[in-house]
Formats: structure tokens, sequence, C-alpha cells
């Protein structure tokens, strides 16, 4: 491919995979919205909802997405286990955990 054409290739394959990843971001969210995690870990994923007053509700903005994805599994089999996290992550798929943690790990820590 000679250079004229490949920059706008190399552009078109940037704006395709952005696209992709905001859409999964979206899924996540939307996943997220379904299954109350907002209500405690909050849309930003700060979980200070309650002005920080809720302290053992671990923040997961920013968190690596590998880590999520570990502990949501680890709840989901039973190695980690918390009466709150354990049921919510029983009855998801390792595609509905792979958004979940893509979403809140691209959120802003604060
Ligand atoms: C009823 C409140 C509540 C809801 C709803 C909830 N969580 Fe949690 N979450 C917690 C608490 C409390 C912990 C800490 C539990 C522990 O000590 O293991 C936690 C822990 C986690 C962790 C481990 C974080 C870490 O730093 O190790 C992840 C990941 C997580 N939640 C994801 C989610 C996702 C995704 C959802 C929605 C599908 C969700 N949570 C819904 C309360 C909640």
């Amino acid at each position: 491919m000679n250079q004229w054409l490949a920059m706008p290739a190399a552009c078109f394959v940037l704006m395709l995979s952005s696209a992709v990843v905001a859409g999964e971001l979206d899924a996540g969210k939307a996943l997220a919205k379904k299954n109350l995690c907002f209500d405690c870990h909050g849309l930003s994923g700060n979980s200070d909802l309650y002005n920080n007053e809720a302290p053992w509700v671990p923040k997961l903005a920013g968190q690596p997405v590998g880590y999520l994805v570990k502990e949501m599994k680890a709840y989901r089999s039973g190695s980690r286990q918390d009466e709150l996290m354990s049921p919510i992550m029983q009855p998801r798929t390792d595609a509905e955990i792979d958004l979940l943690a893509a979403y809140f790990a691209a959120q802003k820590r604060y």
C-alpha cells in the first residue's frame, strides 16, 4: 500500500476501533444499570453515594480490567464470598462480566 493510502486506512481503522470501544462501554453501562451496580458503586464507580460513609463498598473506577474480571468470577465461583456480591454475580455470564469490568475500569477514579 502506498503512503497516500496508508494514512486514511489507518484513520479508518482507528475510528472503527474507537466506535467498538464506545459500544462496549454503553453495553457495560446498561448492564450495570439493570443489575443495580450503580445503587452501591455509583454511576462513576467511585462508591461515593453516601458521602463516603460506606467505606466497605470498594471503588471500581479505574481499577484494572483484569482485576475486576478476576474478582467478579471469584464471587461467581464462590472462592470470594460476600452476602451482597455473591448472589449478584452468580447468574452473570463471562461476556457480561467482561462488559461490566470494561465500563468500570474506564471510569475516572477520584
Ligand atoms: C447492594 C450493594 C451492591 C451492589 C448492588 C453491587 N455491589 Fe459490588 N460490592 C459491594 C460490596 C459491599 C463489595 C465489597 C464486598 C467484599 O468485601 O468482598 C463489593 C465488591 C465488588 C467488587 C470487588 C471490588 C474489589 O476492589 O475487590 C466488584 C468487582 C464489584 N463489587 C462489582 C459489582 C458490579 C459489576 C455490580 C453490578 C452487577 C455490583 N458490584 C453490585 C456492594 C454492591
